[in-house]
Formats: C-alpha cells, sequence, structure tokens
C-alpha cells in the first residue's frame, strides 16, 4: 500500500497524479466493503474524527459519517448552528477545544474560501476540506471521477462538460482540476454572467449553446444555481435560465449519442434538470452518491495511515 503525499485534504490542485490512483485503487477495496452483508472494517479503531460544519449540508456530512463509521472510528459531530461560534469564539479557538479531546483528524466545511488551507497552517491536526465557500470541494471531485472511470472505463480522454452556476461553484473548480489531471477535456457552459472571466486561463472551453456543448461532450455534469451565494440577479429569471440551460429528456434524446448524466446534488427539479433526465439510465447521479462514502473512506484512511506512521 502507497502513502499519500500530502498530509491533509485541501484542494485537489496539491494532489499528484499517484495521489489520485491511489485513492482509486483503496476507494476500490471499500467499495467492495461497503456492499457486503456486514459494511464494516475495523482498521481505525483507534482514531477519532471531529466533522466540523459551519456550512449546510446533506449528502457530504452524512457521506462522511458514514465512511468514518464503516472504518471503525470514533466519530464527534459539531454544526456551527448550536455551538459557541455564535458567541463570538474563533476558528482557531473552536478547533484547539476540539482537539484537547484527543481527536485526530478533522473534516470541515466553511463558507469561507481557503478556511481549510487557514485551519491546516494553524492547528496541530489533519484536515480534510468538505468544501470551503466557493473553492473547492476535493472529496465531491474526486467522487465525480472515480464514477466516470466506473462508467467509462477510463477518464483519460474523455470530454466532460460542467453546465450552470461555475462562478459560485466550488465543484466545477476542483472537477476541473482533478478532471485535468487525468487527460480528460473540460468545457464549461451557462451565461457568461455565470462563467469567471479567468477559467479560460484553466485550460477550458466555454460555450453559451447548451445543444452544442452536448453535442461536444462524453459526460454532461449539471449544476445547481446556487442563489444562496448571489446578491445580484445572474439572469432575468429562473424559468429563462430553465429555457436557455435546464437539461429535458426530448434535448437529451435529440443528440446521436449516449451522454453519461451526473449532478452533485442537491438537485432542483425542473430548473437545471427534469425529473425525466434526474430517473434515467443516463444518469448515474445516486452513483456518485454511493462511490462518495467509499472516496471518504479511502482519503480519510490513507490520511490516518499517515498519523500511525508518525505515531
Ligand atoms: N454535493 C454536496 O456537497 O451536497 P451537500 O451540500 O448536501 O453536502
Amino acid at each position: 500500500m502507497g502513502s499519500l503525499s500530502v498530509n491533509h485534504l485541501v484542494g485537489i490542485k496539491e494532489l499528484s497524479n499517484e495521489d489520485i490512483e491511489l485513492i482509486f485503487q483503496t476507494a476500490d477495496n471499500f467499495k467492495s466493503v461497503i456492499n457486503r452483508p456486514i459494511k464494516k472494517v475495523p482498521s481505525l479503531r483507534d482514531i477519532t474524527i471531529a466533522n466540523l460544519f459551519f456550512e449546510n449540508s446533506t449528502r457530504t456530512r452524512l457521506s462522511f459519517e458514514l465512511a468514518e463509521k464503516r472504518l471503525s472510528a470514533d466519530v464527534i459531530n459539531f454544526s456551527a448552528a448550536s455551538s459557541s461560534v455564535k458567541k463570538g469564539e474563533t476558528l482557531i479557538d473552536t478547533v484547539n477545544n476540539i482537539l484537547a479531546m484527543k481527536v485526530d483528524l478533522v473534516v470541515m466545511r466553511h463558507p469561507n474560501p481557503g478556511a481549510a488551507k487557514f485551519l491546516s497552517e494553524n492547528v496541530d491536526s489533519r484536515i480534510v476540506n468538505a468544501g470551503d465557500g466557493a473553492h473547492e470541494h476535493p472529496t465531491q471531485a474526486l467522487l465525480d471521477s472515480y464514477s466516470i472511470r466506473e462508467k467509462l472505463g477510463t477518464v483519460k480522454g474523455k470530454k466532460v462538460v460542467i453546465v450552470g452556476d461555475i462562478v459560485h461553484s466550488r465543484v466545477a473548480l476542483s472537477n476541473i482540476f482533478c478532471l485535468q489531471k487525468q487527460g480528460a477535456e473540460v468545457m464549461v457552459c451557462g451565461p457568461a454572467t455565470l462563467i469567471p472571466k479567468y477559467i479560460k486561463e484553466l485550460g477550458v472551453k466555454v460555450e453559451h449553446d447548451l445543444r452544442k456543448a452536448l453535442e461536444w461532450c462524453d459526460v454532461v455534469n449539471m449544476l445547481r444555481i446556487q442563489l444562496e451565494r448571489m446578491d445580484v440577479n445572474y439572469f432575468p429569471s429562473l424559468r429563462e435560465y430553465t429555457m436557455l440551460y435546464g437539461l429535458d429528456k426530448p434535448l437529451l434524446d435529440s443528440l446521436n449519442k449516449k451522454i453519461v448524466v451526473m449532478h452533485p446534488g442537491p438537485i432542483n427539479r425542473g430548473v437545471e434538470i427534469t425529473s425525466a433526465v434526474a430517473d434515467s439510465e443516463q444518469a448515474i447521479i445516486l452513483d456518485q452518491v454511493e462511490n462518495g462514502v467509499a472516496i471518504r473512506m479511502a482519503v480519510i484512511y490513507l490520511l490516518a495511515q499517515k498519523i500511525k506512521r508518525e505515531e
């Protein structure tokens, strides 16, 4: 078994191709574990993990917690809404108090870009970024690439288009880094107001016509419009957005090939994707969720091995 080149998972940018391959191979083993009648291994009985969620989450929070429990780690959960952060405590003080309870590893979601990196530089613990504002969501990108690899055999050479609210999306940025590292071609598609001006500098194609984007790609990753991060209107109305950038069954069926449809969730049915598409045989949305547990088991297991080697 190899070792990760990083001590924390704060972003995809810091991972090598070997790290990504090691995570995928480890996830392959854990995927077979979670499909057995007894879905648990005793690997991390001596490890304690704190899940700190300063921002809402359904999939990521439950997926991390389940991954940690499947590895037999002790788990504590913290949500900002019910914590002393509301009483003015700093992030570093909050985390150092949690670490004083003999916690080995911290998983954190935070609304501020860079929060995970800041923590990794200022506290004595391994940090896993579960999403930092509109910056990175590394485990989502890993599970997305892993799901493409599972469905199409490889990521290398595949054409992937990410559609929608790119400017507010940590999923988009982490996916761009992760897909490109593995040799995929990446395009983003959406209204100009939702595509960052710097995006072409990342070597990403830009297309504003959804049909043309779909005709180009092997895989489409549909993103939610993040109204909660918008302080101004980025398009005239959601109805107009859906008319131009929503994926429905007639459009999907009119393509002369069967593309793979992905979505990181949460889905807004009838806005960026219709139920007929989300529930179609071309969609791998629930496979992504299943793979998320295996990928998070792999990431936590590999970081925990580094802690154990240091002891
Ligand atoms: N995909 C994702 O991050 O979903 P949650 O916000 O529910 O965790």
